[in-house]
């Protein structure tokens, strides 16, 4: 028998989701449908470990759900659900907290940048890998992509599965493999391109949004940095501002960067800027158009009710067979046929 290959993967409902998100991480979520059986998840459990307004919330959560299917997420193929509909997430987090170590969890740099030795860091926080940890080991997952400042995270979430199947079987929980996304494909902000495109950037001006108008998205590329020298060549340590819009040029066209410096030899910045928001809105305007279709639909509903569906069965099976090695549960949780 062969065993597909499961992927799972989480993004924070945490405001819009940006070209960088969308280049470095979904289109490879895409691309994973046909290696694999995918789960995505939207991690709304993450995203409270700072206080967040419930209206708020809920409406981003529905956000990036739609914009999960706009850009190319087939729910008929992959499993697409809100974590909070499953509550295996909360339960096996305990779970592996038991099997964490204070150490190891206030070494984590994600934390450490966040609470900076604040006494009153809200021990969420703290917790915060432990629960992507159950995320990904709920589902028996394979192969988790993600982005590099997330390596710490899987390898906690490795040294957990370990160190669990260490002491109850090698059956216990299946040890995941994170899936590192392009390094190319870091897409940095548009009016500093030496910072990386970001979600929390003060200025608006830094990134493009998958739900920006044409007016923002033009403003945003014939506004951004450049240098003076006026050559459009590719070399990210010294023309970083040129190199960040070839490599967005290149990512939605799909031409080469050799090719576009070429197709471009003699002119200036701005014929440059001027086709790249053409491409750029080429590329965003049917995917703003499948989200308009979907954001409030029944179907995005019926979508989420079926993911959790789907992601609760799996997630079921998981935690009957994990509570039964720890030894927790009365009969609701012996699983039949175990004969114990
Ligand atoms: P975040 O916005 O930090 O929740 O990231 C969600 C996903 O998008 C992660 O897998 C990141 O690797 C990816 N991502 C975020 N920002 C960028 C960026 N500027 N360039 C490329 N990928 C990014
Ligand atoms: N921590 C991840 C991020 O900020 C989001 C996340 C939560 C996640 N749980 C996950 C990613 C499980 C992959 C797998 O990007």
């Amino acid at each position: 028998m062969t065993m597909k290959t499961r992927v799972f993967s989480g993004v924070q409902p945490t405001g819009n989701l940006h070209i960088g998100n969308y280049l470095g991480a979904l289109t490879q979520f895409v691309d994973l449908q046909n290696e694999g059986e995918c789960v995505y998840c939207i991690v709304d459990m993450h995203a409270i470990t700072l206080p967040k307004e419930p209206d708020e919330l809920r409406d981003h959560v529905l956000d990036v759900a739609a914009l999960y299917i706009a850009v190319g997420i087939d729910p008929k193929k992959s499993i697409v659900f809100v974590q909070s509909d499953v509550p295996g997430h909360a339960e096996l987090a305990w779970i592996l907290t038991c099997q964490s170590y204070t150490g190891e969890l206030s070494r984590m740099t994600q934390f450490k940048d966040k609470s900076r030795g604040n006494e009153s860091a809200p021990a969420g926080l703290f917790m915060y890998p432990v629960l992507m940890a159950a995320d990904i080991l709920l589902y028996d997952a394979d192969v988790v992509p993600v982005g590099r400042d997330q390596k710490q995270h899987i390898e906690l979430t490795r040294d957990l599965a370990i160190r669990v199947n260490n002491r109850l079987g090698e059956d216990t929980f299946v040890v995941p493999e994170g899936r590192f996304l392009k390094e190319g494909a870091r897409i940095m902000a548009l009016d500093d391109p030496t910072a990386k495109m970001s979600k929390s950037a003060e200025s608006e001006m830094s990134r493009i949004s998958l739900l920006d108008d044409e007016a923002k998205i033009k403003k945003a590329i014939m506004r951004s940095t450049t240098d003076s020298d006026g050559e459009i060549r590719y070399d990210i340590e010294n023309k970083p501002g040129v190199s960040n819009l070839l490599s967005i040029y290149s990512a939605f066209s799909g031409r080469s960067i050799p090719e576009i410096e070429r197709a471009y030899e003699g002119q200036g910045y701005g014929s440059l800027k001027k086709d790249l928001v053409e491409v750029a809105v080429d590329q965003i305007r049917p995917i703003q158009a499948r989200y308009a279709e979907i954001r409030h639909s029944e179907a995005l509903t019926r979508v989420l009710a079926d993911g959790a569906e789907r992601a609760g069965v799996i997630a079921e099976a998981t935690m009957r067979r994990v509570k039964d090695k720890f030894g927790l549960g009365g009969g609701a949780s012996v699983p039949s046929g175990a004969g114990r």
